[in-house]
């Protein structure tokens, strides 16, 4: 495996290794959902590149950008047992030299949700991906259902942009008590560790809700704020019952979404802090079927 820092280096490296390359864009800071996507690229593809950079672009003037927690070595031992080819870690003036000036931005999916609650997030994120996809040149990136917003961006400018590079979206990986797997978990002390499985209730008791037959948006909305502020330590940012594919909320007056059964789909998210870090968290029902996510033994 090896690791490299500038474009013309990671090119050479890559011009070396010819056949079907397969792309894990990432912040670093890796877990077994990270990995998941890593081991999906090795299996699909001749060879796999990680790309591992906190962007900077993408983190708000308050947010956790010099406190994103880092641990390269780490995660350069866990990318080496799974056989990675290349490991792509630019600094940030690689990526944004003096002078940069262009950022790519995606328009009307980046509205709501994560993009209203983190104005520029999406700018950033988009920025970022388009030109990991220039610089690698893979056949195929991997990207987990865990950030569901960001999966809508990034197939929405690929497609947009006529960019050569199909999108592999991944389910979500979870601990055993439901909490999905995120670098920013490592964050929460024990108290907060214990009340932080309260997204994955909220969002199986509306899933349980549709199933029993209800459509109404506002009142998956409620179930979820209901089991939500049952718990004294989170903090609702927001809860959504969107049209998968729009992002609009479900069921608002005065113009209803069509039936989401005969719609694109439907996601349920939330953003919700717990003590210091802010979680998100989704469940997709699609094709009439629901993407929950792998419950991991540990
Ligand atoms: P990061 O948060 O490091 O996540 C990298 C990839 O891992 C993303 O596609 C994310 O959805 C996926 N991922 C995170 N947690 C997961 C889990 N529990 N199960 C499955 N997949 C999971 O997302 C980013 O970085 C950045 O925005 C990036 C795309 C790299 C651009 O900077």
């Amino acid at each position: 495996m090896q690791v490299l820092s500038t474009i013309e280096s990671f090119r050479a490296a890559k011009a070396a290794l010819p056949g079907r390359w397969g792309l894990v864009p990432t912040m670093g800071f890796l877990h077994a959902g990270h990995l998941s996507l890593v081991k999906r690229a090795k299996a699909e593809n001749d060879h796999v590149a990680v790309s591992i950079f906190v962007n900077p672009t993408q983190f708000g003037p308050n947010e956790d950008l010099a406190a994103y927690p880092r641990d390269l070595d780490h995660d350069l031992s866990l990318l080496k047992s799974l056989d990675v080819d290349l490991v792509f870690n630019p600094t940030p003036e690689v990526m944004y030299p003096p002078n940069y000036q262009t950022y790519v931005t995606v328009e009307d999916v980046t509205k709501y949700l994560e993009g209203a609650s983190r104005p520029g997030h999406f700018r950033g994120v988009a920025t970022v991906v388009a030109k990991l996809f220039n610089i690698v040149g893979a056949e195929r990136a991997y990207f987990g259902q865990k950030d569901a917003q960001q999966t809508i961006v990034i197939k929405r400018m690929v497609a947009d942009l006529n960019l050569p590079i199909q999108i592999v979206i991944c389910p979500t990986l979870r601990e055993a008590d439901g909490l999905a797997m995120s670098s920013r978990n490592t964050y929460l002390d024990a108290d907060h560790r214990k009340a932080a499985p309260v997204l994955y209730r909220a969002l199986t008791a509306a899933k349980n809700a549709f199933d029993q037959g209800e459509r109404d948006g506002d009142q998956l909305r409620s179930i979820m704020r209901g089991v939500i502020e049952a718990e004294p330590l989170a903090k609702i940012d927001y809860v959504s019952a969107a049209d998968a594919t729009t992002l609009q909320e479900l069921g608002i007056a005065p113009s209803p979404q069509p039936s989401p059964l005969k719609g694109e789909g439907v996601l349920l998210s939330m953003a919700v802090r717990v003590g210091k870090p802010r979680l998100i968290d989704n469940f997709l029902y699609q094709d009439g079927k629901w993407l929950t996510g792998e419950l991991v033994n540990s």
